[in-house]
C-alpha cells in the first residue's frame, strides 16, 4: 500500500517533528513526511526538516497583519500549501497558532495535535507549571483530532508519567516529552494504516484488532 503523506506544522524546536521524521525513516512505517510548514522563519525544526531532506516552507503569520481577516488569510495560505502537497494528514507539533473554524472543518478527520497533558485536564498554555502547582501525581500527553475548541477534540491516544517529588516544570516537561516522542508516531501509524478514524459522529473509532484502549502507553493495556 502506498505510504500516506503527512504535513507537520511547527513553530519551534521541532522535537516531535524529529520523532515523526525518525519513525518515517523506517521503510515499513505507513507514512512519509511530505512537507514541513513553520509560521516562524527562525523555528529550530526547519533545520531538522532540511537535514532529513524534507520539503519545508515558512508561512510567516506576521506577513498577514492582525485581526480576523489576517487570520483567515493566513489559514487560507496554509490550506493552499497543504492541498498543493496533496497531504493525507496534518500533524500539529508545537504549532502555536489558533486555527480558524473554516480551516479545522476543511481538514476534519485529517488534522491532529499533540498536547503535553492528559486531556481534558490542563488545556492551553503553561501546562507543566500548572500541573506542578496543582500537585497532580500523574501527568502525561495526548494525541487528539483537532476541533474548533482548543485542546478539546476526540482523543486518539495517551501516555502517562508520574510526577516525582522535587519535579519542577522543566523536569516534568522532559519526562512527558520522552513519551510524546513515542506516542505521536504510534498514533500516526494507526491513522495512516486506516486502523483509527474520526467518525461522522465525531468520535474516534478503532479497528477491533487494535486492542483495548490502544494506543495507551504507560501503563500499556
Ligand atoms: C510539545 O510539548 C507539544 O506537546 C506541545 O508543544 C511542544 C512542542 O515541542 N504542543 P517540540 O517543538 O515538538 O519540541
Amino acid at each position: 500500500m502506498a505510504r500516506k503523506k503527512l504535513a507537520v506544522l511547527i513553530s519551534g524546536r521541532g522535537s516531535n517533528l524529529q520523532s515523526l521524521l525518525d519513525a518515517a525513516a523506517a521503510k515499513d512505517f505507513p507514512a512519509e513526511i511530505a512537507l514541513v510548514i513553520s509560521n516562524k522563519p527562525d523555528a529550530g525544526g526547519l533545520a531538522r526538516a532540511e537535514k532529513a531532506g524534507v520539503p519545508q516552507l515558512t508561512i510567516n503569520h506576521r506577513d498577514f497583519g492582525k485581526g480576523p481577516a489576517a487570520r483567515a488569510a493566513f489559514d487560507g495560505a496554509l490550506s493552499d500549501a497543504l492541498a498543493k502537497a496533496d497531504v493525507d494528514f496534518i500533524c500539529l507539533a508545537g504549532f502555536m497558532r489558533i486555527l480558524t473554524e473554516e480551516f479545522v472543518e476543511r481538514w476534519r478527520g485529517k488534522l491532529i495535535n499533540i498536547h503535553p497533558s492528559l486531556l481534558p485536564s490542563f488545556k492551553g498554555l503553561d501546562v507543566h507549571e500548572r500541573m506542578i502547582e496543582a500537585g497532580v501525581k500523574i501527568a502525561g500527553c495526548t494525541v487528539h483530532f483537532v476541533t474548533a475548541e482548543m485542546d478539546a477534540g476526540p482523543i486518539i491516544g495517551q501516555a502517562a508519567v508520574p510526577v516525582m517529588p522535587g519535579d519542577d516544570a522543566d523536569t516534568l516537561a522532559a519526562r512527558i516529552l520522552t513519551e510524546e516522542h513515542r506516542l505521536y508516531p504510534a498514533c500516526v501509524k494507526l491513522l495512516a494504516e486506516g486502523k483509527a478514524r474520526l467518525t461522522a459522529k465525531g468520535v474516534v473509532e478503532f479497528d477491533s484488532d487494535v486492542g483495548a484502549g490502544a494506543p495507551l502507553l504507560n501503563p500499556a493495556p
